[in-house]
C-alpha cells in the first residue's frame, strides 16, 4: 500500500540524512522528472538546493516563465535561469542533419550547465560551495542505462541525466526518484504541490523544437512553430470526447506541431500568399516503441487548421500525419 504522506516523509528524512548541510545543484528541464525531483528536494532542504535551468530557445510557448513562475513564484526555489537562446542557435546555423543537430544541443547543454554548475560549487551562499548534482532519474532510466533501446535513446541519455558528470564536475550524486516508476513520479508531484497540467504533460523531447523544425533551425521557424503548436495543445484540451468524458489531450499519448520549412501557396482576401507548412502529428501508444496516428475528430483538426492559418501570419497551410510507427517514427527527425 503506497502512502503518498507517508512516503514523501520518508524521502525528505533520507534526502537530509544524505546531504546534511551541503549544497546541492538540479538542472531543470521543465520535464516531469526534474521538475519532481527539484520539488521533493525543495521539501526537504529548501534553500541548500539550488535549480539551474538552461532555456536553448527551443522550449515551448511562454514554457521558460511557466517554469520559473512554478518554481519561484509558488515554491520559493532558487533556480538559475540561463537564457542560452543565441548561443545554441548559432552553433544550429547552417545544420541540417538531424543526428549532428541532436548532438550540438547535447553537447551545448552539458557546456552551459557546467559552466553554471562550476560556478555555483566555487560560490554558494554559504560559502562552502556545491557538494551535490541531482539528477531526475527514475527506475526504468536506472534499467535501460545497460543497454539503450535505440540510437536516440543514448542521446536522451546524455541530454539531461548525464552519464559522468558527476564526476567530471566533482559532485556527488542524488537521484530520489531512482525507485519510483513515471506513474509514481507523477502522484508524487502532484502531492508535492505541483500542478496537473506539468505533471502529466506529454513528452517532450530534450532537444526540444530543434527536431521538429526539418533542417535547419532558424529562429523564425521557432517563433512561428511555437505559436501553431500552442494552438494545437489548447484546442486538444479544449475538445472532450463524448464517449470517454476525456479531452483528446488526455487521449493522445503524444501530440505536437511539425515545422517544413517549404512554401506553398494560398489566397487570403483578395491576395495570393506564399507561405509555410506545418503538419500536426497526434499518436497513441503505451510503450512509445509502436504508436498509431490518433483520429482525431474532424472538428478539432478543423479548428486547429483554421486557428493556426487565421492567427499565425507565415503559416497558410495545415496537414495532418497518418503514419504509424514503425515505419514512421513518432518525431519527424
Ligand atoms: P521516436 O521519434 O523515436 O520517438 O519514435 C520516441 C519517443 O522518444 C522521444 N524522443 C526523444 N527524447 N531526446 C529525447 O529526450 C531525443 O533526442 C528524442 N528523440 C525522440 C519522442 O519525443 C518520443 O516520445
Amino acid at each position: 500500500d503506497w502512502i503518498m504522506g507517508d512516503y514523501i516523509s520518508e524521502a525528505v528524512e533520507k534526502i537530509r540524512a544524505q546531504v546534511g548541510d551541503e549544497e546541492v545543484i538540479l538542472g531543470l528541464s521543465g520535464g516531469v522528472d526534474s521538475s519532481v525531483a527539484a520539488a521533493l528536494i525543495h521539501r526537504a532542504i529548501g534553500d541548500q538546493l539550488t535549480c539551474v535551468f538552461v532555456d536553448h530557445g527551443l522550449l515551448r510557448l511562454n514554457e521558460g516563465d511557466m517554469v520559473m513562475d512554478m518554481f519561484v513564484g509558488k515554491l520559493h526555489a532558487k533556480v538559475v535561469r540561463v537564457d542560452a537562446a543565441d548561443q545554441f542557435l548559432g552553433h544550429l546555423a547552417g545544420v541540417s542533419e538531424p543526428e549532428a543537430k541532436r548532438k550540438i544541443i547535447g553537447r551545448e547543454f552539458v557546456e552551459v550547465f557546467k559552466a553554471q554548475a562550476l560556478a555555483l560549487k566555487a560560490s554558494d551562499a554559504s560559502k562552502k560551495g556545491a557538494k551535490w548534482l541531482a539528477q531526475g532519474t527514475i527506475y526504468p532510466d536506472v534499467i535501460e542505462s545497460g543497454g539503450a533501446k535505440n540510437k536516440k535513446a543514448v542521446v536522451i541519455k546524455s541530454h539531461h541525466n548525464v552519464g559522468g558528470l558527476p564526476e567530471q564536475l566533482g559532485l556527488k550524486l542524488l537521484e530520489p526518484l531512482r525507485e519510483l516508476f513515471k506513474d509514481e513520479v507523477r502522484e508524487l508531484g502532484v502531492a508535492l504541490g505541483l500542478p496537473y497540467n506539468m505533471v502529466y504533460r506529454h513528452p517532450f523531447p530534450g532537444p526540444g523544437l530543434g527536431v521538429r523544425i526539418l533542417g535547419e533551425v532558424k529562429k523564425e521557424y521557432a517563433d512561428l512553430l511555437r505559436r501553431a503548436d500552442a494552438i494545437f495543445i489548447e484546442e486538444l484540451h479544449n475538445f472532450v470526447d463524448e464517449a470517454t468524458g476525456k479531452t483528446w489531450y488526455q487521449l493522445t499519448s503524444q501530440a505536437f506541431t511539425v515545422f517544413l520549412p517549404v512554401k506553398s501557396v494560398g489566397v487570403m482576401g483578395d491576395g495570393r500568399t506564399y507561405d509555410y507548412v506545418v503538419a500536426l502529428r497526434a499518436v497513441q501508444t503505451s510503450d512509445f516503441m509502436t504508436a498509431d496516428w490518433a483520429e482525431l475528430p474532424y472538428a478539432l483538426l478543423k479548428k486547429v487548421s483554421s486557428r493556426i492559418i487565421n492567427e499565425v501570419r507565415g503559416i497558410n497551410r495545415v496537414t495532418y500525419d497518418v503514419s504509424s510507427k514503425p515505419p514512421a517514427t513518432i518525431e519527424w527527425e
